[in-house]
């Protein structure tokens, strides 16, 4: 890869100098206790990045997205409680700006002084930032980089989006790679390029049609490919399975029989399921075959046959791929497959990869060991499409 990175950065010297970071400051709140982090994993990743550029005399400006509002300031998507959190972990004052391009910022960031950092509103307030029209994102991004004189992207779960602060402001300032972005990029190189084998992936989440593109290109090179989450169930349904009330993509039924024809094998699937009468942490819930989930019943969860199933075929692998939780893990009825599988997973006697938001957060929120995994990757979606061979705009900015 040539591309500068944030050593060569610090390398040129920085004091005085204002460097705007894109972050992925999107982390997930607490659904039960609106305005509470439940897993800071992705502030605390960018965090080496920060205080690197704070400690050598950078005015640090960071910025980032946090959820998906509509292009218009929204309070449900303030990022006002993170910058709380980025505090705390930065260990010294932050100022956050109530918006992101606007007389706030534009005045909190003439002031910083050396050594000072400051956090933008939510990116995504702003129509520009995920803009489809190349001169409506650029015109955001000349605003952007007007904040600043170098450019830094260590976001990297955003980097597969084509979005004014990850794409536009690298083609308009210096721009250098962040340590995130590049720790990221060379695992899932390592991965992808030439996997040790046995390769096992594990894969859950809820949609088949997010994994689809994923599953094609991994199957010629995997040992097995486990499914568990919502979207086993379509692969359940393809199997001749009925699935109750079971997330189901019925125009995904056709696709799905053609993977398990191809994988010849190698797809495997749950073999029984917890099923609940409702999606909710006090339903009444039951273990039940895979091949039998009452019409009137959902899987929220692999049951513990599968867990054993998963894990023997996890166990002699040398590299394990996983993205997804195998259920409904923030209620705890419905935590044990994906627990059962993390933990499997993390006595491997080889290299094992955690892609992504959803799983990340399940290995924290679960209480497990992040040391116990060989790396456990900020970036959901961007693993995925790194992993599907796509060119992502992220990275290929930072390369011009
Ligand atoms: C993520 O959570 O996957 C990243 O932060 C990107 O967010 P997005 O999927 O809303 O673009
Ligand atoms: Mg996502």
């Amino acid at each position: 890869m040539i591309l500068k990175t944030l050593d060569d950065l610090l390398g040129e010297g920085v004091t005085g100098r204002r460097v705007i970071v894109r972050a992925d400051l999107n982390v997930p709140f607490d659904k039960q206790n609106p305005g509470v982090i439940s897993d800071d994993g992705r502030a605390r990743a960018v965090l080496p990045t920060l205080i690197a550029l704070r400690d050598a005399g950078a005015r640090v400006i960071v910025m980032s997205h946090l959820g998906r509002p509509k292009g218009a300031p929204d309070p449900k998507f303030t990022l006002a409680p993170v910058a709380t959190r980025l505090g705390e972990l930065l260990g010294s004052p932050l100022v956050f700006a109530s918006d992101t391009v606007g007389p706030d910022a534009t005045a909190k960031a003439a002031a910083l002084v050396d050594g000072q950092v400051l956090l933008l509103e939510n990116l995504r307030f702003n129509a520009g930032e995920t803009s489809k029209d190349d001169a409506e994102r650029g015109a955001f991004a000349d605003q952007l980089a007007a904040l600043a004189d170098v450019y830094v992207d260590d976001a990297f779960g955003a980097v597969h989006r084509k979005h004014a602060s990850v794409f536009d402001v690298a083609a308009r300032l210096p721009h250098y790679a962040g340590g995130l972005v590049l720790r990221e990029v060379e695992v899932l190189k390592r991965v992808s390029d030439n996997p040790e084998q046995p390769y096992v992936v594990v894969l859950g989440g809820s949609k088949v049609s997010d994994k689809l593109a994923v599953i094609q290109a991994l199957l010629p090179k995997v040992d097995k490919l486990l499914v568990g989450g919502g979207m086993c169930f379509t692969f359940l349904k393809a199997q001749g399975h009925e699935v109750g009330e079971s997330l189901l993509e019925d125009d995904m039924v056709a696709t799905c029989r053609d993977l398990l024809s191809q994988a010849q094998g190698r797809i495997v699937l749950p073999v029984d399921v917890v099923a609940a009468t409702e999606f909710s942490a006090d339903a009444d819930h039951v273990t039940v075959p895979a091949s039998e989930i009452p019409a009137d019943r959902l899987g929220l969860d692999i049951g513990p046959e599968s867990v054993a199933l998963f894990a023997a075929a996890i166990g002699p692998a040398k590299t394990v791929f996983w993205n997804g939780p195998m259920g409904v893990f923030e209620l705890a009825p419905f935590a044990a497959g994906t627990r059962g599988v993390a933990e499997a997973i993390t006595r491997i006697d080889g290299f094992s990869v955690v892609g992504g938001g959803d799983s990340a957060a399940a290995v924290r929120t679960l209480g497990l060991d992040e040391a116990a995994f060989g790396h456990i990757s900020t970036g959901g979606g961007a693993s995925l499409e790194y992993l599907e061979g796509k060119t992502l705009p992220g990275i290929e900015a930072l390369e011009k």
